[in-house]
């Protein structure tokens, strides 16, 4: 077990963000995270995975644990389907292209997403009408109190829009360390009717795509909207769409009748909060180092060497207005550290 000391977190999120941790240790192996857990017991530890979910706003003081466990392995198949176990430090989109090369069906929609396979399940990632759990069969994770290795189902996982067991009741308690994921290997069924889907495919004049054909849509979609982090700092999006109840959306509409929503029940709508965000005038705004992107306005960025506090500040400034404008609460999707 390697344990450094005063390790800069910034090529470690996808915001740029150069906090520092306490101290730091990169676990590429099972059993040594189980040694770390039990050896520094009473130590303060903060699990990092991708590092594409979270703003940090301070330095770290814990022992960051770097989950960097890698490889891919199928563990069961049938003649249409297939159970294809992945460990938690993988690349998620390495994972979805390592799938397509072996037409592996299921993940298509989700490609391009930043961040690591085992962090995929906490927040039930989710893009282009696909979620995480849709695929989702069972993950593995380890007891930071006990070690003891346990085996969650899709049940066990509670998914919701952003949402998982491991944000809520189970928050910090587990360490996922591999994710397995039950794809189709023929007969794929192909999730296009997300609008822009439907319409990449017909600038590509595609009739009859195949999932490698969805998948170069969704990437063509999120390059023309979403900035990579590898060029500009940002962690998706920040705000998670708002849900609101029928008669509080028909004031809304009464008010503002081109809102975009979505249908959620008969009593519920979601709102895009990117909308909510372009009409208060923020979409684009800049602010020294950082600000609103210009394409999508539910995506804050980092355009250089901002602190995380300040891009929490324009959160905050952004959830007043929202608030004051449209009388709506839209909460952050990503972690504020
Ligand atoms: N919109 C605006 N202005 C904007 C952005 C969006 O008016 O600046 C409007 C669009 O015109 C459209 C609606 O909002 O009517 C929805 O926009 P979009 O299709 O871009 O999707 P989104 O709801 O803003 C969600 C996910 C994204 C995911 C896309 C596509 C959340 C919080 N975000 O965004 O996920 O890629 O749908 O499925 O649910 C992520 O989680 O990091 C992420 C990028």
């Amino acid at each position: 077990m390697v344990i450094e000391h005063n390790v800069s977190l910034q090529p470690f999120n996808t915001f740029g963000l150069n906090a520092k941790a306490k101290s730091y240790c990169n676990i590429t192996d099972e059993t040594v995270l189980t040694e770390v857990l039990k050896t520094k017991k009473n130590q303060p530890l903060f699990i990092l995975g991708g590092g594409s979910n979270m703003l940090l706003t301070k330095d770290i003081e814990a022992l960051v644990l770097h989950i960097s466990l890698r490889g891919i392995e199928v563990v069961n198949q049938t003649n249409n389907t297939v159970l294809v176990k992945a460990k938690a430090g993988e690349n998620w989109h390495q994972f979805v292209l390592w799938c397509l090369e072996h037409n592996y069906g299921g993940i298509e929609n989700l490609s391009l997403i930043p961040g690591n396979v085992g962090t995929s399940p906490i927040q039930n990632i989710g893009a282009y009408g696909k979620e995480l759990k849709d695929v989702f069969e069972s993950c593995e994770a380890i007891s930071v109190k006990d070690q003891e290795k346990r085996i969650f189902t899709k049940s066990d996982c509670k998914f919701g829009y952003r949402e998982s067991v491991f944000k809520q009741e189970l928050k910090d308690e587990y360490i996922i360390t591999s994710v397995t994921f039950k794809l189709t290997k023929s007969n794929h069924i192909l999730h296009t009717d997300y609008g822009a889907i439907k319409q990449q495919l017909e600038a590509f004049n595609i009739t009859e795509p195949t999932i490698k054909d969805v998948s170069n849509a969704v990437i063509a979609i999120r390059q023309s909207k979403l900035p990579d982090p590898k060029e500009i700092g940002n962690s998706g999006s920040f705000f998670k769409n708002p849900v609101i109840s029928m008669n509080q959306f028909k004031k809304l509409q009464a008010n503002f009748p081109e809102v975009p929503s979505y249908k959620v029940s008969d009593d519920l709508v979601k709102v895009p909060a990117g909308w909510l965000i372009e009409q208060a005038g923020f979409k684009g705004k800049r602010f020294n180092d950082y600000g609103v992107h210009n394409k999508q306005a539910l995506v804050l960025v980092n355009y250089g060497n901002a602190k995380g506090s300040d891009i929490y500040k324009l959160a905050q400034l952004i959830q007043i207005t929202i608030k004051r404008i449209f009388d709506i609460s839209i909460e952050t999707e990503v972690n504020i550290i």
